[in-house]
């Protein structure tokens, strides 16, 4: 009988997305010539009714390996265990679900998406027996147990360019130019980014800031006859005494009260400088995936291919030591953050970079 696998993507988007699907269903369906069932909107697309799934064949994959987005659509409100209601409550919509997956025989579900969507696979596979085979994903890159998630390459991509054309206005009128990126809870793409578009300062979510130290940078770079700066800033990041409970951060973005901002506020009446926000914000999760992200996508897609060929139900397939493996899903949802010891950080500082605190090199 042929096997039926179906595919969903969730979370914030991430370029590369397409190229996974593109990769599974070249190999799973082409190759091995199982039936294979696009989900829309995540989970979403097995609540509804009618069931919103669509087949898919390398022919509907024409042209998806450099397009960005996702062919199949996302969202990051679509908890089946606790979906939101119109009335503000929320309702556990699992059985449907599950009812909805069996009405189309599907053997299994290959699940795209960062830590909030694995978790809810792994529920998905505890408590209702759908067998699932993970992916991760996130341009944040700050997923435990994989090296590198698709969508980070490109990310940093965006914001590197960002930094280069923001130097040459910086420099041009003498200003202090603050570029906030994304990173709600984790400052890789803000360290990346800043180690390789050469910032001056770099704040991230992980080493709370010292406005002082900042200020201090500004003002030594001026007194050496560079009297511009350049700070990049992870959305996250917030000044020492901050409250820095994930709760109170994300209302804070999502009120728009940007972390440039608040940068910006705690230099003024430090520095005299003619200050400028940039927020790169969607921009970093929109367009083609870099070359980078576009092959290890293709890799991540074909090893779900493999996991469920060899039936390793319950495993996200990762890269490790720069080869594609797998780990158990339960293993690996746990975030990964900068470590302020770690060797990135390390670089910064050698290369005369100010994290907004005083680190040992
Ligand atoms: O998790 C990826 C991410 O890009 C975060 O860095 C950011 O805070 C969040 O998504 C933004 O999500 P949304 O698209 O819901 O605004």
């Amino acid at each position: 009988m042929t096997r039926r696998i179906g595919i969903c993507t969730g979370g914030g988007d991430a370029p590369g997305l397409n190229a996974v699907i593109r990769a599974f269903v070249k190999y799973g369906g082409g190759r091995l010539g199982w039936d294979i069932l696009g989900i829309e909107d995540c989970f979403n697309g097995l609540l509804d009714r009618p069931l919103r799934v669509r087949s898919l064949t390398p022919r509907d994959c024409q042209g998806l390996l450099q397009r960005g987005g996702t062919m199949l659509g996302t969202t990051n409100r679509g908890d089946p265990f606790a979906l939101s209601t119109a009335d503000g409550g929320r309702v556990d919509r699992s059985l449907d679900l599950k009812g909805g997956a069996e009405e189309l025989g599907l053997e299994g579900i290959v699940v795209v998406g960062g830590d909030g969507t694995q978790a809810i696979g792994l529920r998905l596979m505890d408590e209702l027996g759908i067998p699932v085979v993970g992916v991760p994903k996130t341009i944040d890159n700050d997923l435990s147990n994989t090296d590198l998630t698709f969508g980070f390459t490109s990310a940093v991509a965006v914001a590197t360019e960002a930094l280069d054309r923001l130097h040459t206005t910086a420099e041009s009128h003498d200003r202090v130019l603050v570029l906030e990126v994304m990173g709600r809870d984790a400052g890789h793409i803000a360290l990346h980014a800043g180690i390789s578009g050469g910032a001056d300062v770099i704040l991230i979510p992980e080493i709370p800031y010292d406005p002082d130290r900042v200020a201090a940078k500004i003002l030594a770079r001026r007194a050496k006859g560079r009297p511009f700066s350049i700070v990049v800033v992870a959305e996250g990041a917030l000044p020492k005494g901050a409250p820095t409970d994930p709760a109170t951060r994300k209302q804070r973005i999502r009120q728009g009260r940007g972390a440039a901002a608040i940068v910006m506020a705690q230099l003024e009446g430090r520095i005299q400088a003619e200050m400028r926000a940039c927020v790169l914000g969607h921009l970093q999760r929109g367009g083609s995936p870099a070359p980078f992200d576009r092959l290890l996508a293709t890799r991540f897609g074909v090893g779900a291919v493999d996991l469920v060929v060899q039936e390793r139900w319950g495993h996200l397939v990762c890269l490790r030591n720069g080869e594609i493996g797998s780990v158990a899903i339960r293993d690996a949802v746990a975030q990964k953050f900068v470590d302020p010891k770690g060797e990135f950080v390390r670089t910064a500082i050698a290369t005369g970079v100010e994290l907004g605190a005083d680190l040992p090199l």
